[in-house]
């Protein structure tokens, strides 16, 4: 029998809605699931056949320990995805690495180019924590110069106003095939809370889209066994990465009919 660790950050958790749907398909794949925390320090991973990170949500705060925990696990288990997608996936910093159309990014609280609207994030992020959006340029540098001195990397984009309208783009991807796409809620709209954060609808990608996907995860070596990859568009329309979830990555399985046994195919093939 093959056990495999469904990675979550406490096991009493009950926000993880996709956790019952994930281990029931990797049963009917005859792959017995076990949802243990990351940072439980009674855990053998040496008894698991892999370990597959999931709802990680509290690592934000504690990226250093996670990425330890991460390479001591890759060392003895299985890990998906593997411990250097992970380390360098945690830090939005790689987005300056890939080599593809990005949302346009300043990373420092000076200088400040001139737009109607702000973002401002941290680069170790989830979820739009510490995330503001603002139309005064001054607030944008304070939260900017905050960051920076908590030691943390901001980033300031233009507020991009799609996110509203056409929506936010997010392809899933398991074992690097294609399994289905949901226009996502636009978080830094007034009124949104963290659970809208779940909310979407299934849609088609365009061409594009799935052009740029594709780029984007050629860009990445290693067993893949889920990535999202998240996509808005400039003001030309062209599509742009705003994020490449390859971590803990929400999956949206209970929108595409057989996702999640998609899923469990592709730890089976990964196996
Ligand atoms: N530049 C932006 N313009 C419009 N909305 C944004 C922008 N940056 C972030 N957001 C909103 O905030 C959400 C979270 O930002 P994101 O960069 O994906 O980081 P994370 O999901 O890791 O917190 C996005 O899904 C989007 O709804
Ligand atoms: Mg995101």
């Amino acid at each position: 029998m093959t056990i495999c660790a469904y990675v979550t950050f406490d096991d009493r958790d009950d926000h993880d809605d996709e956790r019952e749907l994930v281990l029931g398909a990797w049963r009917a794949a005859g792959i017995e699931g076990k949802a243990v925390s990351w940072d439980d320090p009674e855990i053998d991973w040496s008894v698991f056949d892999a370990a597959v990170i999931r709802s990680v949500w509290d690592y934000v705060g504690r990226r250093t320990e996670f990425v330890g925990w991460a390479h001591r696990a890759a060392s003895v288990t299985k890990l998906l995805n593997p411990a250097a997608v992970i380390e360098s996936n945690t830090d939005k910093t790689y987005l300056r690495e890939l080599g593809v159309p990005i949302v346009p990014t300043h990373w420092s609280s000076s200088d400040l180019p001139r737009w109607d609207e702000y973002v401002v994030k941290p680069a170790i992020s989830a979820g739009a924590r510490d995330t503001i959006r603002t139309i005064d340029r001054a607030a944008a540098e304070a939260h900017a110069a905050r960051l920076e001195s908590e030691g943390r990397t901001p980033m300031v984009q233009p507020y991009l106003d799609m996110v509203e309208t056409e929506g936010e783009t997010s392809l899933l991807y398991f074992n690097r095939t294609f399994s289905h796409a949901v226009r996502r809620n636009a978080m830094l709209a007034p009124g949104q809370t963290l659970a809208d954060n779940a909310r979407a609808e299934l849609r088609t990608p365009a061409p594009d889209q799935f052009e740029l996907a594709e780029k984007v995860l050629a860009e990445i070596g290693g067993d893949l066994l889920y990535a999202r990859v998240d996509l808005v568009r400039l003001a030309d329309g062209s599509p742009a990465l705003i994020e490449l979830e390859l971590t803990e990555p929400y999956l949206f399985l209970r929108y595409s009919e057989g996702a999640a046994d998609r899923l469990a195919r592709a730890l089976g093939q990964l196996l």
